[in-house]
């Protein structure tokens, strides 16, 4: 039986729940730019600026600018993974890394000044040995609270074929709810072991666990429901880019229409909707409020430039309209 299943009662209001993001494959991400991107010559960059990345990362991020607190739990290594905790830890953002011996990846960013053109070079993920695999699942068992735990991002090659399982289980054992953002085999394989608590897909990610084009309202609100009725989860919340999100679980389906901002730049949007969703429900609040806030985080996270993340006061200004929005349309 999964954690979604095993009757776990939101916190209340006044004692928010405890929030720890897994990140697999974490990332010092670095940006800059040159003139122009050509073959064979020196590409003279500037001064770059370094960040830290990776899915579950940004997620706490995201809800450390929202005024929530989340420990970032990752595998870090060489100079590059203490580079990564030293960002981590200036922005505040509680973590806890674990030593392994595989460097982090460094990611690259690179605007042509020219064409304001992006190039993202996403570099593999270090690699786990079966030891350090077994370290991060043991320290993620020791932990001294875990209500909520946010699965986030791409995974390295290797990892053992029972991890996810393994993973899945000790998250249950503790009686966490799992929430996962990823995509492709991970997210196909954690939806036959069941017991998550909520799936943020996009529309291509669905589409690929479905094996189907997913092109009508009626076609998709069926394929996500299907996750639910078949217990696979308890909650679908697939974004859908500026046309919003849809949300779904055995009670509800409701479409959340993404408020229109000005785009600057899209980097971060899921992220930022998946922090803010988990930081909703730690304080108690119900899906359908989580989902909305989670697309104002996401909506807000366009109206920042870069890879910056969602701004707390934008987000909350965009809420409080979604909110009024649902409220309306509820006496309608
Ligand atoms: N152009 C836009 N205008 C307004 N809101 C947007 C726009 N694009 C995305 N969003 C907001 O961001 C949320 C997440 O976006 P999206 O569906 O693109 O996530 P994603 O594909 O997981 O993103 P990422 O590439 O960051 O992983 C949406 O639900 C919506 O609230
Ligand atoms: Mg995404």
């Amino acid at each position: 039986m999964g954690a979604a299943s095993a009757g776990i009662q939101p916190p209340g209001e006044s004692c928010m729940a405890s929030i720890v993001t897994l990140t697999l494959s974490p990332a010092l991400d670095s940006a800059t730019s040159i003139a122009r991107l050509c073959p064979d010559a020196k590409l003279r960059c500037s001064e770059p600026r370094y960040a830290p990345g990776g899915g579950g990362i940004n997620v706490a991020r995201a809800i450390h600018q929202l005024g929530g607190s989340a420990l970032a739990l990752f595998p870090a290594g060489g100079p590059t993974g203490l580079h990564l905790a030293e960002l981590l830890a200036a922005e505040g953002v509680p973590c806890q890394a674990l030593p392994i011996d595989a460097w982090t990846r460094e990611c690259l960013n690179v605007v042509e000044q020219a064409s304001a053109q992006q190039y993202r070079f996403v570099l593999p993920g270090a690699r786990l040995s079966e030891t350090e695999q077994a370290q991060l699942l043991a320290a993620l068992a020791d932990l001294p609270e875990l209500d909520y735990l946010v699965i986030s991002g791409s995974l390295p090659a290797g990892l053992a074929a029972d991890f996810i399982p393994r993973l899945l289980q000790t998250a249950e054992q503790r009686g966490a709810r799992c929430i996962l953002d990823s995509s492709g085999e991970v997210l196909r394989q954690a939806l036959d072991i069941g017991g998550l608590f909520l799936i943020k897909p996009n529309l291509n990610e669905l589409r690929t666990l479905a094996g189907e084009d997913i092109g009508e309202p009626d076609q998709l609100l069926r394929v996500a429901r299907g996750l639910v009725d078949a217990g696979q989860c308890t909650a679908v919340l697939v974004s859908l880019g500026p046309q919003g999100a849809l949300l779904t679980s055995r009670e509800l389906s409701e479409r959340i229409t993404a408020p229109t901002v000005k785009k600057l730049s899209t980097v971060g949007a899921g992220d930022s909707l998946v922090g803010a969703v988990t930081l909703k429900l730690a304080q108690g609040a119900s899906l359908s409020e989580a989902a909305r806030y989670g697309v104002a985080a996401g909506s807000a996270a366009i109206m920042t430039a870069g890879s910056e993340l969602c701004r707390r006061a934008d987000t909350e200004r965009l809420f409080a309209w979604l909110q009024a929005r649902a409220a309306a349309g509820a006496r309608d």
